[in-house]
């Protein structure tokens, strides 16, 4: 039985921007982030408190928590370690987000650590987050398969999950880095997450790079997950990842499950506005079904 609502949790402001090459104005991104908390998002990813040599993009991440974070609104912002752990702190967020690859390659190229060095990094980190009330989700990168070394098997990522578990985090997400799950693996995996971690929150996280994004969502859905992520305007990708492209779209995903009788809490008309904001700024061109089909595109 599908669920009647879900939770849309947009990284639109962090995934979405990070790989944008020009600069865009801070003033920009946070018109951007207001106009989507008006389309209704409950959840969001910010940004991210990473080295601003490795991410340019992310450089203003102080200033997006300091006019962005509300109390109405789960606010995540990523920390790679313990200098962003630091800057967390020092900021007004109320949600973080550790991210570890399944694959030591993918992992070293993202953050030049080995997947079991950042482990024993993250796990003092996310225990000083819970004592001081952060909620907490764990992104688990390459968790289908990797650029560098292929098909990730379940058992890897299931282990790398139950660590994360035990080290006391509220959320697992579980992402397909660079959008080469199929719907079979996606209701594999997440049917045995579900099974093995009934007593945690579970959300997928699809890029789209080979058009599976919706179908990937739907399997996940069939599994019982009902926590997605995605970005408007199908933009995002990780800058480590060749080969990725943007995050499923969320107006496709939206249009998609309210179709479909699910409950998603999302406007579309303003999350079109929202776009439109951060639009003349991007690099790329926004791919998306449901701009292309109501003649936004
Ligand atoms: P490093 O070079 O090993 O770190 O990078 P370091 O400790 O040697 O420091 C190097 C410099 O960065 C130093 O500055 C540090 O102070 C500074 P310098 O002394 O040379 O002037 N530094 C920092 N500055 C600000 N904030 C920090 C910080 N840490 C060090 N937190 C590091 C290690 C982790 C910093 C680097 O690799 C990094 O920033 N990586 C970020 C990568 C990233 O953001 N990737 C994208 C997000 S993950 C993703 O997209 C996947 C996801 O969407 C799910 C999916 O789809 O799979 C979540
Ligand atoms: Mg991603």
């Amino acid at each position: 039985i599908l669920p009647k609502k879900v939770t849309i949790i947009e990284v639109g402001p962090r995934d979405g921007l990070q790989n944008e090459k020009a600069f865009i104005p801070t003033d920009e991104k946070k018109a951007f982030i207001t106009a989507l908390k008006k389309a209704g998002f409950k959840e969001m990813e910010l940004t991210s408190l990473v080295s601003p040599k490795w991410v340019p993009q992310l450089a203003d991440a102080e200033e997006i928590i300091e006019s962005c974070v509300d109390v109405a609104t789960r606010n995540f912002v990523l920390v790679p370690n313990e200098k962003g752990a630091k800057r967390l702190y020092a900021s007004r967020a109320n949600a973080v987000a550790v991210f570890v690859g399944t694959s030591d390659t993918f992992n070293k190229k993202n953050i030049n650590k080995m997947t079991k060095e950042s482990l024993r990094e993250l796990k003092p980190l996310i225990s000083d987050f819970k004592r001081k009330g952060y909620f907490v989700r764990a992104s688990i990168s390459t968790a289908f398969h990797c650029p560098y070394e292929g098909k990730i098997s379940e058992e890897k990522t299931l282990s790398l999950c139950n660590q994360f578990v035990d080290y006391g985090v509220d959320e697992l997400c579980v992402a397909d880095t660079i959008g080469m799950a199929t719907p079979t693996e996606v209701y594999s995996l997440f049917t045995k997450l579900k099974a093995t971690f009934p007593n945690i929150l579970i959300s997928a996280h699809f890029h789209d790079t080979r058009k599976m994004g919706l179908a990937n969502v739907f399997a996940a859905l069939q599994a019982g997950i009902d926590r997605f992520d995605s970005s408007a305007g199908g933009l995002g990708g990780c800058p480590f990842a060749p080969g990725a492209s943007g995050n499923v779209a969320t107006e496709d995903v939206v249009y998609m499950l309210e179709q479909m009788g699910i409950s998603t809490g999302i406007h579309l008309d303003e999350l079109t506005k929202a776009l439109a904001i951060i639009r003349p700024y991007l690099s790329r061109p926004l791919d998306s079904a449901y701009l292309k089909t109501t003649g936004q595109l």
